[in-house]
């Protein structure tokens, strides 16, 4: 299969062109300095010039905190620049894997979301990520999954256990919040799942998620004793840890689309393979 893959420096992307060229396909990578998916010209001529049967758009504004302040900068990426990807793929005849977020949820819940549950963000970021899903669906109508993804960890990328292992190294004990729960998931995992949705098909959105669920201090504390750190970690909410965006407060994801939505190995095997990259890296 011919796959197009947009911000293919990020995180997810690196692992998703790494994934899709060792599984044999024939691959087109766009760093986002190769192309800038808000401007629709480029990507319609990126996309037109390639012909690709799929385009994965692992492009965004990942800029949690950041988005507070510039929602339109980030809206114009995951928003605006997911429609033009959308519309470019439909266009060419190519189908649309676009990478969502839990952060479209609100948190209110203490049961794992699935897909038809009502979205509600409580942060610029989730909006722009929402926005994403409306734009991608209203120029593909019958050619997209939209895979909504949570608490992303990967080898390419800063990530949550890149900053412990180095918090960890410098002070003797930590405070992380305990009162966020969610799924963390390994890209190395989230790449393969998206070639084999890339395989599938699915319309629409599908959950996909490492399997199990934990908040950041548990998740923390099992990366301190994978690295077998001296660092004690202790648990604190998230009123005493100020950020400029909210978080969900629970944004575990299940999926109503059994068989349709791949399942993902548990979050701590993911670590294990993390741990296990960087230390052959
Ligand atoms: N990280 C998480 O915890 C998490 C959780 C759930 C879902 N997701 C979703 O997963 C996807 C991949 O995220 P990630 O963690 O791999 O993030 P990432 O490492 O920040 O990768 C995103 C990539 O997109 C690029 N990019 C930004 N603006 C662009 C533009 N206008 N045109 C083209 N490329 C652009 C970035 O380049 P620059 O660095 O040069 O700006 C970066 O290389 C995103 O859709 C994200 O919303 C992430």
């Amino acid at each position: 299969m011919r796959l197009l893959i947009t911000g293919a420096a990020g995180m997810l992307g690196q692992d998703v062109a790494n994934a899709a060229r060792d599984a044999g396909h024939d691959v087109v990578a766009f760093a986002h300095g190769e192309l800038d998916i808000t401007d629709p010209r480029a990507v319609r001529e990126a996309i037109t010039t390639a012909s690709p049967d799929l385009v994965v758009n692992c492009a965004a504004w990942t800029n949690v905190d950041g988005a507070e302040e510039h929602e339109r900068d980030a809206t114009g990426v995951n928003g605006a620049g997911a429609g033009h990807v959308a519309r470019a793929a439909a266009a060419e005849g190519a189908w649309t894997l676009h990478v969502s977020s839990d952060y479209v949820f609100d948190g209110s819940r203490r049961q794992p979301y699935v897909e038809s549950d009502q979205t509600g963000p409580v942060s610029a970021y989730g909006r722009s990520k929402l926005a994403g899903e409306l734009e991608v669906a209203r120029h593909a109508p019958a050619s997209h999954t939209i895979v909504r993804s949570s608490w992303l960890f990967g080898a390419g990328g800063p990530c949550f256990p890149a900053t412990i292992l180095r918090l960890a190294a410098e002070r003797a004990e930590l405070n992380v919040v305990d009162d966020q729960v969610g799924c963390p998931t390994f890209t190395g995992h989230l790449a393969q799942a998206l070639l084999t949705l890339a395989e599938w098909r699915p319309q629409g959105v599908v959950h996909v998620a490492g399997g199990g669920a934990c908040s950041w201090y548990e998740f923390a504390n099992e990366i301190v004793h994978a690295a077998r750190m001296e660092c004690e970690v202790k648990p604190c909410s998230t009123r005493d840890m100020p950020r400029p965006a909210r978080r969900p407060a629970y944004s575990v994801l299940g999926t109503e689309r059994v068989g349709e939505a791949p399942v993902l190995p548990d979050w701590r095997e993911g670590l294990s393979e993390y741990m296990a990259a960087k230390v052959s890296a």
